[in-house]
């Protein structure tokens, strides 16, 4: 059986007592579903990461935690930044280079690569984000989400057979060992894109934000 990853991109969105809900529903039926193969990774804003840890290892959950972005720099004077350092106190993933960081904070390739080292240098597996075939992939990413952007929150995903073609050139092409799918992804669709043979996993925006949508994804996928 294949290794999958399920990850949860919160985004912008979710308080404290929202984010406590949601891990109190999904802890009374976790563990109801069978995870053997199954890497279920929780994206959520920095200001939850504290509370979300604590939670996941007080409760013994199987989820590893990510951030959903890491500074271009390390510590020092950058003001709003947060760093690969202090992430990895909470986290062991981290999403790098989604479209909505090219789209609404204009971050650039060379920005996005340095991301990457400074996320490596300490530990920090990137999750990093291509919308197309042809996007760069910078050194030592063994992680990578298709997301196109015609897929993302419009609940019109790409097809399963498009997204594996997909898969299977950026694993040849860049040795990428996992490749996952983002975009519209559903409890529904799921198994159109985790069914195929060279898909490891998918990325959930919306899906991920209702807790019985999220456990739908996982037992499906
Ligand atoms: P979506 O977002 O599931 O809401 O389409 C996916 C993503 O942007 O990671």
């Amino acid at each position: 059986m294949k290794k999958l990853f399920v990850v949860a991109n919160w985004k912008s969105n979710k308080t404290k007592p929202e984010a406590i809900q949601w891990l109190q529903d999904v802890t009374s039926n976790i563990y109801h579903l069978s995870l053997d193969n199954k890497g279920i990774i929780i994206c959520p804003p920095f200001t939850l990461l504290a509370t979300i840890k604590s939670y996941i290892i007080d409760n013994t959950l199987p989820f590893k935690l990510g951030a959903q972005d890491v500074s271009p720099f390390t510590e020092g004077s950058y003001t709003g930044a947060v760093n690969a350092k202090q992430v990895k106190e909470f986290a062991d993933y981290v999403i790098i280079g989604h479209s909505e960081r090219q789209k609404h904070f204009h971050e650039t390739e060379e920005q996005t690569s340095q991301k990457v080292s400074l996320a490596r240098a300490h530990d920090l597996v990137p999750i990093f984000c291509i919308q197309r075939k042809e996007s760069v992939i910078p050194k030592g990413v063994t992680i990578v989400a298709y997301e196109p952007v015609f897929a993302i929150g419009t609940g019109n995903p790409d097809t399963g057979e498009n997204a594996d073609v997909l898969a299977h050139h950026v694993k040849v092409k860049n040795s990428i060992p996992f490749v996952l799918y983002g975009g519209s992804v559903t409890g529904e669709n799921v198994i159109t894109f985790t069914g195929m043979p060279n898909i490891d996993g998918v990325l959930v925006g919306t899906g991920s934000l209702d807790s019985k949508e999220f456990l739908r994804i996982i037992a499906n996928a």
